[in-house]
């Protein structure tokens, strides 16, 4: 099974740009690559951040963009967004009985279960004890099937502690939430940077915005450092036990001309 992740996508409202780059003109050409690649995939899942201060101007914007998107889409919430002007525009995305954008997708993998994260006034993230209760009847569900995990925050450090102090802070309930159930992976958005390692034995992988990223800076910064590091989406290719992960710099389209010498004298 093959799946497209795409994250931290910033919209803004229509000729506004974000530290000089136009997010609208940055998805649509990460949907051309995707329509392009990956028109194959069972599903592309966005992880959030869908606009940059969620205003509804911006989400109309998101909206005219996916219509041009040819396989299947899930949208998350992040900590930028606003849950009341995205359900507004997106009246199709599923919310849970209380109201949080989470549902399951039932793949040919296994359960795909997407998280809100969301908490209004704050850039951290939250999972509430009624999301907990949620999320652990939905691997009671899934029992004996695969489970991966969706959200935008992570629910741990990452070592950059400008984005550790903004992380998921409910970090022991979500651990119980999860706890004896077969996580194979969580895929997170968030810290705009290719991000992989393990928590408490689960995978994990994050990826870079489509717009603005965070640098390799473990200094204890005030405030959060930008950087211009390429845009990327990930292919996520799960076939049984084995979950590969790939990074992919869509606007970087620089092949080696075939015929080019591998090897030529140093200046
Ligand atoms: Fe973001």
């Amino acid at each position: 099974m093959k799946l497209i992740q795409v994250s931290d996508l910033h919209f803004v409202p229509p000729g506004t740009r974000l530290f000089g780059i136009d997010p609208r003109e940055r998805l649509a050409a990460a949907v051309s690559d995707i329509n392009e690649r990956h028109a194959d995939a069972e599903l592309c899942l966005f992880t959030g951040d869908l606009a940059d201060h969620g205003a509804p101007a911006a989400y109309g914007a998101l909206r005219e963009v996916l219509a041009d998107l040819r396989l299947p889409y899930r949208l998350l919430i992040g900590n930028h967004d606003n849950r009341a002007n995205f359900t507004e525009a997106f009246p199709g995305a599923p919310l849970d009985e209380n109201g949080f954008v989470q549902g399951a997708v039932r793949s040919s993998a296994g359960d795909l279960v997407l998280l809100d994260t969301h908490e209004p006034d704050t850039h951290a993230g939250a999972y509430c004890a009624a999301r907990q209760a949620w999320l652990r009847a939905r691997l009671v569900e899934a029992a004996g099937r695969p489970v991966y995990l969706f959200l935008h925050h992570p629910p741990f450090d990452i070592g950059i502690p400008s984005l550790d102090r903004i992380r998921l802070l409910e970090q022991q309930g979500f651990a119980a939430a999860i706890e004896g159930a077969q996580v194979r992976h969580i895929f997170f958005g968030h810290v705009h940077r290719p991000v992989s390692g393990s928590w408490r034995g689960i995978p994990y992988s994050a990826l870079r915005s489509t717009v603005h990223q965070v640098p390799l800076d473990f200094g204890d910064k005030r405030s959060m450092p930008y950087s211009y590091e390429p845009p990327a989406y990930n292919v996520i290719l799960i076939s049984g036990d084995l979950t590969v992960v790939h990074h992919h710099d869509f606007l970087n389209r620089d092949i080696v001309p075939p015929g080019t010498e591998r090897y030529s004298a140093a200046d």
